[in-house]
């Protein structure tokens, strides 16, 4: 075919008058018209005490991830805080169990102690605990069993009883993870009247019951020995529901909210933001994590640009902050070359 004939046909097509293309051209094209940035202080990196010194136990369905005692820890939130990360997230893991998870409100538990350590060496950092039973009760349930279920109204105040020696230890936030409804009520009533008026409360307002856990309870050694999170965690199918946990969340005083798991939920990741104008964190949880490693350790995938990726497609729904395990890779990635960094 003749040149002149390739010129003919392509005047017959109509030439598109817009082309979006003009302004992806170059990375400085692309960064003076992006929407939406992701910084190290944005991000939270979850951390697993446990007693003991210079104790590191790696968890086998994690990479990278371990747990440790409060030493090590503190090795960990140190390359966290020199990379910029915005904060840290704590759970503990008992040296005994019971039926009522009474380690939960130790003073001496790996918990109180690792945030005490961790606002003595590095106060840059914002501490955040979880505030649940499931670490700490035999029975690996996130409240009191009565029978086979958990009684809501019995578990509030040991929650509250946690949140406050959180408190005491010096936490910027306590985090409810339980879904008991009242918590939130109950925590700050009783943060109030044991003189911790400023310590935050971030709720998981929208949990799932959620198979993207998985790795995770063996991290923190809480799998419920029997039945399943159903009866108190939300169901994956449910999006108007998730509007009425955060509402009654906030209405009982929570200072800011979560939407957890994150990848699998962004469209209530943005419902949330939208409906309440409220400081959204995203949980990017254990199975998200564990997918994306175990995915680059086959050679399946670019194992940064995946975890960029999926990281400003959370802020790009609409979260303030993310936790998650990659917190301090992500954090060097973006002081090395910024987001995509092209
Ligand atoms: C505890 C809690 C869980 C997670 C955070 N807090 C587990 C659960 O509800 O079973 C999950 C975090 C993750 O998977 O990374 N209640």
């Amino acid at each position: 075919m003749a040149a002149t004939d390739l010129l003919v046909s392509a005047a017959q097509v109509p030439l598109p008058t817009s082309r979006p293309r003009r302004l992806r051209r170059t990375a400085p094209l692309r960064r003076l018209v992006r929407e939406t940035h992701l910084e190290p202080g944005q991000l939270v990196l979850p951390l697993f005490v446990r007693s003991g010194v210079e104790l590191r136990v790696p968890v086998g369905s994690m990479p990278g991830v371990a747990q440790t005692s409060v030493d090590e820890m503190l090795r960990d939130a140190s390359a966290a805080a020199e990379a910029g990360v915005g904060g840290v997230i704590l759970f503990g893991i008992p040296d005994e169990k019971d039926d009522v998870g009474s380690g939960a409100w130790d003073e001496h538990g790996s918990v109180q102690q690792g945030v005490r350590a961790l606002k003595r060496e590095f106060p840059e950092l914002v501490v955040i605990t979880d505030v649940c039973m499931c670490e700490y009760t035999s029975h690996g349930h996130c409240g009191v069993l009565v029978g086979d279920t958990v009684d809501n109204d019995a578990t509030l105040p040991l929650l509250a009883r946690a949140a406050v020696s959180h408190a005491a230890a010096g936490a910027d936030i306590v985090a409810p993870s339980d879904m008991m409804d009242g918590r939130v009520g109950a925590i700050r009533a009783a943060l109030d009247g044991a003189g911790y008026g400023d310590t935050a409360i971030l709720s998981y307002a929208a949990k799932y019951a959620s198979a993207f856990y998985g790795p995770f309870r063996e991290a923190a050694e809480s799998t419920p020995q029997v039945g399943d999170r159903r009866g108190y965690q939300m169901d994956p199918a449910n999006s108007d529901e998730a509007l009425r946990e955060v509402a009654l969340d906030l209405d009982e005083g929570a200072d800011a909210i979560m939407v957890k798991p994150a990848g699998p939920y962004l469209d209530i990741v943005r419902r949330v933001k939208d409906a309440t104008g409220y400081p959204v964190a995203a949980y990017q949880v254990s199975g998200e994590y564990a997918m994306m490693r175990a995915a680059v350790e086959r050679g399946w995938l670019d194992g940064e640009r995946a975890m960029m990726e999926s990281l400003i497609g959370i802020r790009r729904a609409g979260a303030d902050c993310i936790l998650t395990y990659f917190a301090t890779t992500a954090a060097q990635v973006l002081r090395r070359r910024g987001w995509g960094g092209e």
